[in-house]
C-alpha cells in the first residue's frame, strides 16, 4: 500500500511527457501469486533534448530489461517498487523490455491486476497500470498496444484484452493456452484491460449506421447467462442513440462487456472491454427492481459513450477529468431522458446534484469542476466533476442553442480525434461554432461554490412593464476566498393569470433567445415590457443553471405555479419549496418545544397533483416524495439537528398520508398490476407511484396501511413490489417487518446482489437499535470487508442513508464509521477514503454532534500509517478555513 507521500500535484506544473511510447506488447503469463508481465515498449523521444525515462511503477518487482535486445547494465538504470529510471537513455528511438511478477490473489486494492473469485481481471484507471508494468502512467502517452496472454486452460479457458482478436492457440502437452488481442487505436495505459478466467457469454450483433457488423458480448459468471438481457438491448439502444443524437459510430469489430463481483467502482470503459461491477449487468424481473433496470441501462450507456467521449479524445491530464466524465454523464442523462420521461430524468438528475454536489460544493472538500491541485488523483471522481461537469455541458449548449451545440460537438470530434485533450480545447470548438465569447463562461471549471441568485421581481401597472433584479454571489471555498461574477444562463417565464407564459420581450428592445436570460454582472436589473397583468415568474426552470436560486414569491404563487406551470421541473420545484418551507417552520418549531404546523395547503396541493389524470405517475410519484432529511440539513446549513428534522419530516408524512388517505388507497388499487412484469419506464413508473402511496399511507401506521404492505410483499411477483413493501414495512417498528426480513433473507440467501439489498434496508432503519443491528450484520455469514459491494450495502448505507442513526446524538455512528475506516484502509484504501468522506459536513451539524464528529476524524488522522486516499480526505475534512 502506498502511505502519504509529499506529491501534491499542480495543473500548472503541467510538461508534455520526454518520452512518447509508439507501441506496447504486453505478454502476460497468468497465475494466481505470481503472474510474469513482460512488457517491449517503443519509446521516442518527444522533442529534442534527450532528457532521463522515468517510469511510474507502484509494488512492482523487476525481475528482466533489456535495451534494443541488449541486457542493460545495471550502472545504467534505478529500479524501486515506485519507479524505473534510465538517467542517460540513447537520445533516439529504442525498444525497452521489462519484466516484472505481479500477485493478483494479493491484489486487495482492486486496482492493477486482481481476482475477483476465479476471475483474472484488471482496473487502471486511473494509475492502476503502474501496478503490472513500468510505464508512463499518465494520459497523454498514447500507445498501441498488443497483448498476449497465457494461461492453464482448466483455470482460465477465456482470455481477453482490448482491441479485436489476432491469434489463439494451445501450447502443445502444456495444458496451458494462449490468445493474443490487437486495439489499433492509440489509447491511454488507464484504458488498458484483460480478463482470464471461467467465464459464460451471451451473443448478440449490431448493425452501425455505415452498415459494419459488431459482435457484442456479456461475459458473465456460468449460470448469470439469464441475467443479461437487459443489459444488451441497453447496449444496443445505447448505440443507436450515440449515432444519432451524436453521429457516433462503433470503430472495432467486438464490443465486450465483463461483469465480476469484485470491483471498486460501477463500471469502467476500456478499449472495446468494459468492465462491470456485475450489480450494473445483471437484472432479471425476479432480482432486480426499476431502479436497477433503469441505472443499468444508464451505466452501460455510460461506459458505451466513453468510446468516443473518453477513449477517441482522452484528457491531457487527470486535470482535465471532467472532460470525458462531466461530457459523459451529460451524454447518459441525455439518453436516459429521450428512453423515459424527460420531466422525470430531470428532477431525478436535479436530485442527485442537490443531494451531492451541493453538499460537497458546501464543505470542506469542495473544489472546481477542474480542480487545479491534488494529492490522490481517486479522491477527484466527485459528484462535482461528474454532476456539476455535465451541469457545465448542459448550460453550453443551453447558452448557444442545440444546433450550435452539435455543431460544436462535431467539430470537438474532428478536430480532436486520437489526442490527449483540454477543457480549454473543448470549450473553444462550442466559441468557434457559435460565435460567442465563453470567457467568462470558463469560471464554471475554476471557481468552486454554489452560486447563489437573489431574484426580486416587481410589477408596473401603469407602464406595464415587470422589473426582475437578480443578484448572484459564489461563496468562499477552500483556497478561494473571493470569487468573480459567471455567466449564468436563466431559463425563465413570466406566468399569466391563465397559467399560459405571457410573451418576453425586454423593454429596451434586446432580444431573449430560447427563453434564456444571460446573467453575467454581480447585479443586473431586467425589465420586460408589454406586461399587461401582474405575471408570476417561473425562474430557472428546468434547472438552467446549477444555482442556489432565492425569489420572493408568495406560498400563494407557489402553488400557483404547481398547479399551472408548464415547465414540468418548475411544478415540481413550486411544490418541494412550498413542502421545505414549511418543513423548515416546523423543525425550528420542534427545536424550541412547540409543536409542527399541519400543512392542510401542502395537502391541498398535493391532492390536486394526485387528482390530475394528465400528469405521468412517475412524475406524480416524485411530487409525493418530500424534500429528504439530508435536503433539509442542507438548507438549513449550520447547528444542524438531525432528530428534529427526522421528527418534522416524519410527522408531515404521517399528516399528509392522513389527509389524503383516501385518494392515495384509490390509486393504489386503480394502479394495480395486470399481466406479467416489464420494466419499460411506463410500467415502471405506474409501480413507482403505487408503491409511493402505499408508502405516505404507511407513515400514518395505519393498521390497514401497514396490513396492505405486508400482503404486497407477500403476494409480489416482481422484486420491485417485494422491496418497495419491504423498504415500507422496514421504516416501521411492527411484527410485519421482522417477519417479511427474515423472509427474504430465507428466499434470497444464495444471491450476494439481492443480499444486499437486505442489508441496505436494515442500515437504513431509522431507530436506536439500528448501529448494533449492522456492528451485528458485520458479523454475518453473507457479510464480507473484501467485497466492496457488501461494504457498500450495509456501512455505507448506514452512513450515507441514515441521517439519524448516523448522526446519533452520543457520536456512536461516527465512531463506527472511524473504526471501519481504520480496519477498511490498509485492505482497500480507495473504499475506506469514500466511506470516511461520509463526515465532511461535520461542521453544519449542532455543537455536540460537531464536536464527537471532529473527535472521530482526528482519531483516523492520528492513524500513522493511514494511506494517501485516507489522509487526503481527512486533511481536507479538518483544515481550518
Ligand atoms: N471511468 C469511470 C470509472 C472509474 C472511476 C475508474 C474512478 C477509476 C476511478 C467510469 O466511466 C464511471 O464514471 N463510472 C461510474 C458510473 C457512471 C454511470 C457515472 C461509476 O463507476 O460509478
Ligand atoms: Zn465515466
Amino acid at each position: 500500500m502506498r502511505t502519504e507521500d509529499a506529491r501534491p500535484v499542480r495543473l500548472e506544473d503541467y510538461r508534455p511527457p520526454d518520452w512518447l511510447v509508439e507501441t506496447v506488447e504486453l505478454e502476460v503469463s497468468l497465475h494466481p501469486t505470481a503472474t510474469r508481465v513482460r512488457a517491449t515498449l517503443m519509446l521516442k523521444p518527444n522533442g529534442a533534448a534527450a532528457a532521463p525515462l522515468i517510469l511510474d511503477g507502484e509494488e512492482l518487482t523487476l525481475t528482466g530489461l533489456t535495451l534494443d535486445g541488449a541486457a542493460l547494465p545495471p550502472e545504467q538504470y534505478v529500479a524501486t517498487t515506485e519507479r524505473l529510471t534510465i538517467a542517460q537513455p540513447p537520445p533516439r528511438p529504442f525498444r525497452l523490455t521489462i519484466e516484472t511478477t505481479v500477485d493478483p490473489s494479493a491484489n486487495t486494492e482492486l486496482s492493477g491486476l486482481y481476482r475477483s473469485g476465479a476471475i483474472y481481471c484488471t482496473q487502471c484507471e486511473a494509475e492502476g497500470f503502474r501496478r503490472i508494468t513500468y510505464f508512463p502512467d499518465r494520459p497523454d502517452v498514447m500507445a498501441v498496444y498488443t497483448t498476449r496472454i497465457e494461461a492453464e486452460k482448466a483455470e482460465a479457458p477465456v482470455l481477453l484484452a482490448n482491441g479485436n482478436r489476432i491469434a489463439a492457440g494451445e501450447i502443445a502437452g502444456s495444458g496451458r493456452h494462449f490468445a493474443v488481442w490487437h486495439d489499433p487505436f492509440p489509447k491511454p495505459s488507464y484504458l488498458f484491460a484483460l480478463v482470464g478466467g471461467p467465464l459464460a457469454c451471451v451473443e448478440d450483433r449490431f448493425r452501425t449506421m455505415s452498415g459494419r457488423e459488431v459482435e457484442l458480448r456479456i461475459y458473465v459468471e456460468p449460470g448469470k447467462e439469464d441475467r443479461c438481457a437487459h443489459a444488451m438491448d441497453s447496449l444496443k439502444r445505447a448505440m443507436r442513440w450515440d449515432e444519432t443524437a451524436f453521429g457516433r459510430e462503433y470503430d472495432l469489430d467486438v464490443f465486450m462487456i465483463v461483469a465480476v463481483s469484485d470491483f471498486n467502482m460501477g463500471a469502467m470503459e476500456n478499449k472495446g472491454l468494459n468492465i462491470f461491477n456485475d450489480k450494473y449487468v445483471l437484472a432479471s424481473p425476479a432480482t432486480a427492481t426499476d431502479g436497477d433496470f433503469e441505472r443499468i441501462e444508464a451505466i452501460i450507456a455510460h461506459e458505451y459513450f466513453h468510446n468516443w467521449t473518453g477513449n477517441r479524445i482522452t484528457c491531457r491530464d487527470w486535470f482535465q477529468l471532467c472532460l470525458k466524465e462531466g461530457l459523459t454523464v451529460f451524454r447518459d442523462q441525455e439518453f436516459s431522458a429521450d428512453m423515459r420521461s424527460r420531466a422525470v430524468e430531470r428532477i431525478s438528475d436535479v436530485r442527485g446534484l442537490r443531494a451531492h454536489q451541493f453538499v460537497e460544493d458546501a464543505g470542506p472538500l469542495a473544489h472546481p469542476v477542474r480542480p487545479t491541485l491534488y494529492r490522490e488523483i481517486n479522491n477527484f471522481y466527485t459528484a462535482t466533476v461528474y454532476e456539476k461537469g455535465a451541469e457545465v455541458v448542459r448550460m453550453l449548449a443551453t447558452l448557444i442553442g442545440p444546433e450550435s451545440f452539435r455543431k460544436g460537438m462535431d467539430l470537438y470530434f474532428v478536430r480532436h480525434d486520437g489526442e490527449a485533450a483540454t477543457v480549454e480545447q473543448f470549450v473553444q470548438c462550442f466559441a468557434d461554432v457559435s460565435g460567442k465569447d465563453l470567457g467568462q463562461f470558463m469560471r464554471w471549471y475554476s471557481q468552486a461554490g454554489t452560486p447563489e441568485v437573489v431574484a426580486t421581481g416587481g410589477y408596473d401597472a401603469r407602464g406595464r412593464t415587470y422589473r426582475l433584479e437578480l443578484a448572484q454571489t459564489v461563496p468562499a471555498t477552500p483556497g478561494q476566498p473571493l470569487k468573480e461574477p459567471m455567466a449564468i444562463p436563466l431559463a425563465l417565464g413570466l406566468v399569466g393569470r391563465d397559467g399560459r407564459d405571457l410573451p418576453l420581450k425586454l423593454a429596451d428592445g434586446r432580444a431573449i433567445e430560447r427563453g434564456v436570460l444571460t446573467l453575467t454582472k454581480a447585479a443586473e436589473t431586467f425589465v420586460f415590457g408589454d406586461i399587461g397583468e401582474p405575471p408570476v415568474p417561473s425562474l430557472n426552470r428546468g434547472f438552467s443553471a446549477p444555482i442556489k436560486l432565492v425569489a420572493n414569491v408568495s406560498a400563494d404563487e407557489l402553488r400557483f405555479l404547481t398547479a399551472h406551470d408548464r415547465d414540468p421541473f418548475n411544478r415540481w420545484q413550486a411544490l418541494q419549496t412550498l413542502a421545505t418551507r414549511l418543513l423548515l417552520d416546523n423543525v425550528a418549531a420542534l427545536r424550541a418545544g412547540g409543536a409542527p404546523r399541519e400543512g392542510g395547503d401542502l395537502a391541498a396541493a398535493l391532492g390536486a397533483i394526485v387528482a390530475d389524470g394528465a400528469l405521468e405517475p412517475a412524475y406524480v410519484a416524485l411530487m409525493l416524495a418530500l424534500p429528504g432529511e439530508a435536503d433539509l440539513a442542507r438548507e438549513i446549513g449550520r447547528d444542524v439537528d438531525p432528530d428534529a428534522i427526522f421528527a418534522a419530516r416524519a410527522a408531515l408524512r404521517a399528516s399528509l398520508g392522513d389527509k389524503l388517505a383516501g385518494p392515495l388507497f384509490d390509486h393504489y388499487r386503480r394502479l394495480s398490476e395486470s399481466g406479467p412484469y416489464s420494466p419499460d419506464a411506463i410500467s415502471a413508473g405506474r409501480r413507482a407511484l403505487r408503491n409511493a402511496c402505499l408508502d405516505l399511507l404507511a407513515a400514518t401506521r395505519r393498521g390497514d396501511a401497514i396490513a396492505l404492505a405486508a400482503r404486497q410483499y407477500q403476494a409480489a411477483d416482481n422484486m420491485t413490489d417485494r422491496m418497495a413493501a419491504l423498504a415500507t414495512l422496514s421504516l416501521h417498528d411492527v411484527p410485519e417487518r421482522a417477519a417479511a426480513l427474515h423472509d427474504f433473507y430465507a428466499r434470497h440467501a444464495d444471491d450476494p446482489l439481492i443480499v444486499d439489498k437486505w442489508l441496505t434496508l436494515q442500515a437504513a432503519i431509522p431507530e436506536p437499535a439500528t448501529l448494533d443491528r449492522v456492528k451485528a450484520l458485520t458479523a454475518h455469514p453473507a457479510f464480507s470487508f473484501a467485497n466492496p459491494n457488501r461494504v457498500r450495502a450495509l456501512i455505507n448505507a448506514f452512513a450515507f442513508a441514515n441521517q439519524k442513526e448516523f448522526n446519533r446524538a452520543d457520536g456512536a455512528g461516527y465512531e463506527f464509521i472511524a473504526d471501519t475506516v481504520l480496519k477498511l484502509d490498509p485492505r482497500n484504501p480507495q473504499l475506506a477514503a469514500r466511506l470516511l468522506s461520509a463526515l465532511k459536513s461535520w461542521r453544519v451539524l449542532e455543537a455536540g454532534r460537531r464536536a464527537l464528529a471532529q473527535a472521530a476524524l482526528r482519531r483516523v488522522a492520528g492513524e500513522p500509517s493511514l494511506s494517501r486516499d485516507s489522509s487526503d480526505i481527512v486533511q481536507r475534512a479538518l483544515a481550518e478555513e
